[in-house]
This record gives structure tokens, C-alpha cells and sequence, in this order.
């Protein structure tokens, strides 16, 4: 079964093709990061006009790449939420008429659900490879923009959140601290190539918050931290890249320390780290040496939002009997578990 699967949540315009759930066959991601780093962070009315300029022509490569035509698709999916409402709207909107036009079934898929579904994608014989197949339960990290929550997964489309961020997603403190760096927008891969240029020599350290909820985290006392820092308040300054690497082992650390225990107490089998914040170099290394159980982690370039992993989870959807009504409306505010 090939399903496409249509991504708008955000600033990406991004369609993927994928067969039987697992198999990789296209993913075009195009990304309005350049249009958006000149106001500092995402605008919503200015990504959906953007999203409806791009729809067609990423839909055109998609299935060039495929080398397949619309005949070729057995289903539509689409992310309905979480996400920025026009943005979603775009997306929903195309997906729908695709759907009616085709007489396709139109598979509604969770953002948050599609970035685990990432963890199993076998991309193909170009591609990095990966065999994973799911170990239930799993312990899912799912650490983005948006979005910082500790997941238990039991089977396909059964989630138990035991945890989230209080204030700030872990993926908005490396944006608002890149941009106390001066780093520019996006701040999370910025703040991933200066903490490299500072290694691991380790001199400044920041504080980890301490919460009440078992697994839940808070990033906004680091971010508050930072800036202090930076405007002089704390003593001398340090040197910009040692305060990225100092941020940035502290927010490794508070992720990795819950998602652990997290795991241990709950019999996961595996760990998986999904959402844009899991293409952070030190976050996949320092999980990966300290968990007992595997980790799976999607290469970087599906880690962050792409199509792919919308059409991936909407084959298990579907195959559970989940279809929407062409009425179907957008849910920005959505969650896991
Ligand atoms: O999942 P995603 O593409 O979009 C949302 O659903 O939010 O995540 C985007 C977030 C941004 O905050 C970005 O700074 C962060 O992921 N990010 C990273 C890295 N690459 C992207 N954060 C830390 N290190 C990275 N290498
Ligand atoms: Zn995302």
C-alpha cells in the first residue's frame, strides 16, 4: 500500500511517499527557514501564503521521484494538528481535494504521532539504512519546536505521556537562546555547531531545573540563566561557544536523565528520540552511551518535519479503520497520549 502524506503544520512545505508503512520511496521537504530568519522566528500568515505557493510544485517532485502519478497512490495523508492554524488549513485543504478528486481515502495523522514513525523508516538503497522494527513497549522522546513530552508507547497508536515540558519546548530554548547568541534563526542547529567548536572541555556549568512531575521538564529558568549571563549580570562573560556547549549539556542532560528513568521504570524495550531537537549531535550521542536498551534515532534529515513520516504512521492509521469525512477540521492544539 503507498500512501502520501502531506506536511503543513509549520514552516515546511513537505510531501512523502512511503509503501507498507516502512519503505521510504520520496520525501520533499521545501523549507521556509531563509523567509522567516529575517523577523527572528516563524510567521504564521507569511507560512501558510508560503505553503500554498509551494504545495503543487513539492507535490510535482514528490512523485517524480516516486516515479509514480496520482494512479500510483492508494491513500491521502495529512497532519490535521498540532500546529499553526492557517498553516494546517493549507495542508488539510490540499489533502482534501486530492482525496475527493482521486477517491482516496483521506488518512488524518497527529504531528506528533508522525515524528515517531520516523524511528522506522527504511530509506531504501540510497539512503542511510535502517532495519529497525518496533520492541513495545517503547519510550518515545519527542523533543521539537513545539513540543517536549516523554511518551510510553505500547503498540501502534497506543501512547501514554508520563511527561512534558512545563514552559518551554526544549527546540524554543535552543531558538531563544541562539538568538541571546546572536546565532540567528533557527538557533538549534547554530547552538549544535558552536558548542562542537568548544569540544567537551568542561568549565561553566548551568543548572538543571528540578521539578515535581516525575518526567516533566522546564527549559524557561536555563533560557533566564543565559541572558543573565550574557548582559553581564553573572560576573564575567564567557566565550559565546562555551555558553552554547554549557546550555546545551544542560538541556542533554535534563532530556536524558528522565527519558532513562522514564524507560527503566516502565519495562521500554527501546528508546526513541524523534522531532527536530533529536538532530542534536550531543543529544543522540549522550543518549545513545548512556541507555541500557537500544536507541533508535531517524537520520537527521527526517528527524526534523518532513512528509515522509506523516505517510508512514498513516498506513497503520488506515489499516486500524482510521478515516476521515471530507468535514474533517484541524486540531492546533493536539496531543500525544
Ligand atoms: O520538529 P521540528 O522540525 O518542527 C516542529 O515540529 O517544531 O523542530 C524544529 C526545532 C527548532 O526549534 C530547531 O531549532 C530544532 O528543532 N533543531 C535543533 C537541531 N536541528 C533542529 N535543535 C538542536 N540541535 C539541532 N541540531
Ligand atoms: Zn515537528
Amino acid at each position: 500500500m503507498r500512501t502520501l502524506g502531506i506536511e503543513t503544520s509549520c514552516d515546511e512545505t513537505a510531501i512523502g511517499v512511503v509503501d507498507d508503512g516502512t519503505r521510504l520511496v520520496a520525501s520533499i521537504v521545501s523549507s521556509q527557514v531563509q523567509l522567516h530568519a529575517e523577523y527572528g522566528g516563524v510567521v504564521p500568515e507569511l507560512a501558510s501564503r508560503k505553503h500554498v505557493e509551494a504545495m503543487i510544485p513539492v507535490l510535482d517532485e514528490a512523485l517524480s521521484d516516486a516515479g509514480c502519478g496520482l494512479a500510483g497512490i492508494d491513500a491521502v495523508a495529512v497532519t490535521y494538528g498540532p500546529g499553526l492554524s492557517g498553516a494546517l488549513l493549507v495542508g488539510l485543504n490540499f489533502a482534501k481535494a486530492l482525496a475527493f478528486s482521486l477517491g482516496l481515502p483521506l488518512v488524518p495523522v497527529n504531528h506528533l504521532e508522525g515524528h515517531v514513525y520516523a524511528a522506522w523508516l527504511h530509506t531504501g538503497p540510497t539512503g542511510p539504512q535502517n532495519n529497525e522494527s518496533p520492541r513495545f513497549p517503547s519510550l518515545v522522546l519527542i523533543v521539537s519546536g513545539g513540543h517536549s513530552d516523554i511518551v510510553l508507547m505500547e503498540g501502534h497508536g497506543r501512547y501514554r505521556r508520563l511527561g512534558q515540558t512545563v514552559d518551554d519546548a526544549a527546540g524554543e530554548a535552543f531558538d531563544k537562546v541562539g538568538r541571546l547568541l546572536g546565532l540567528g534563526f533557527p538557533g538549534g542547529p547554530a547552538i549544535d555547531r558552536l558548542a562542537a567548536q568548544h569540544g567537551r572541555a568542561k568549565t561553566l556549568r548551568l543548572p538543571r531545573a528540578r521539578l515535581d512531575g516525575e518526567y516533566d521538564f522546564s527549559f524557561s529558568g536555563l533560557k533566564t540563566k543565559v541572558q543573565r549571563i550574557v548582559r553581564g549580570e553573572e560576573g564575567d562573560s564567557p566565550e559565546a561557544a562555551e555558553l552554547a556547549a554549557a546550555f546545551q549539556e544542560s538541556v542533554v542532560d535534563s532530556l536524558v536523565t528522565k527519558a532513562l528513568e522514564a524507560a527503566a521504570n516502565n519495562g521500554a524495550r527501546e528508546i526513541i528520540l524523534s522531532g527536530g531537537v533529536a538532530a542534536n549531535t550531543e543529544l543522540r550521542r549522550v543518549l545513545a552511551e548512556r541507555s541500557p536498551v537500544p536507541v533508535v534515532v531517524p537520520p537527521p534529515d527526517l528527524c526534523t518535519d518532513n512528509g515522509a513520516m506523516i505517510a508512514a504512521c498513516a498506513h497503520y492509521r488506515f489499516t486500524a479503520g482510521d478515516v476521515a469525512p471530507l468535514s474533517l477540521d484541524i486540531d492546533p492544539a493536539l496531543k500525544i497520549g
